[in-house]
């Protein structure tokens, strides 16, 4: 019997590399939104990571008719009142060295440490998109924010991303380092750990 296939709901090239890598192995045939037709991107209406996870999950189920996971995620600092939080991606500024700069503007003033912490909450739903999420989980990786960008891997905001323990921000460090103690990470191996115990 065929894998049953399992849409991983996201655009973002970055999040896509990181997911596929943690979710290989699972017997799922894992598809992307290039692999189906389009879908109109819904508008992140929700005002946690939690309701917009489940948002994008029931959109892409229903429109898709695929068992489908989503993800919400995005950067917490503390002295700005958890800002961006869910404005991550839309924060001001057309590149991340313009966002850098403008955060960096907003923080002047404000007493170090910057502590901040990536979120990454994740939504599976296994239907049409008609009932509530089979599986929910949420995950967190605690941090400081850099005086100035450093690092060329990964992506976001990682070359902000002081993280303790490393040393160095979440961009100086190779993918799977930054998976094995960061938000995505931690949240697709529990969703991976959960499908495995899923009869299908
Ligand atoms: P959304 O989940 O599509 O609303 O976008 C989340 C945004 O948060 C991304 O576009 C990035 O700006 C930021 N973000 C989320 N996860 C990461 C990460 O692992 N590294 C750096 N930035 C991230």
């Amino acid at each position: 019997m065929p894998a049953p296939p399992l849409l991983i709901a996201t655009t973002n090239p970055g999040k896509i590399r990181e997911i596929q890598y943690v979710l290989a192995g699972v017997p799922r045939r894992l598809l992307t939104l290039a692999d189906i037709a389009p879908i109109a991107e819904p508008e992140e209406t929700g005002r946690t990571f939690a309701a917009n996870a489940a948002l994008k999950a029931r959109t892409y189920a229903a429109a898709s008719g695929l068992p489908t996971v989503a993800e919400d995620s995005g950067l917490a600092i503390d002295a700005i009142a958890g800002r961006p939080g869910v404005e991550s991606a839309r924060y001001p500024g057309d590149t991340y060295a313009e966002k850098f700069a403008n955060l960096y503007r907003e923080l002047a003033g404000h007493a170090r440490p910057w502590t901040a912490r990536f979120v990454c909450s994740l939504a599976f739903i296994d239907d049409q998109g008609t009932s509530a999420p089979a599986f929910v989980t949420e995950a967190t990786v605690e941090g400081e924010i850099t005086d100035e960008p450093r690092g060329a891997h990964g992506f976001g905001y990682d070359p902000i991303f002081f993280y303790p323990p490393y040393g160095c921000t979440l961009a100086e460090v190779t993918g799977d380092r930054k998976l094995a103690v960061a938000h995505r990470g931690k949240a697709f191996r529990a969703f991976r750990t959960w499908l495995r115990d899923v009869p299908f």
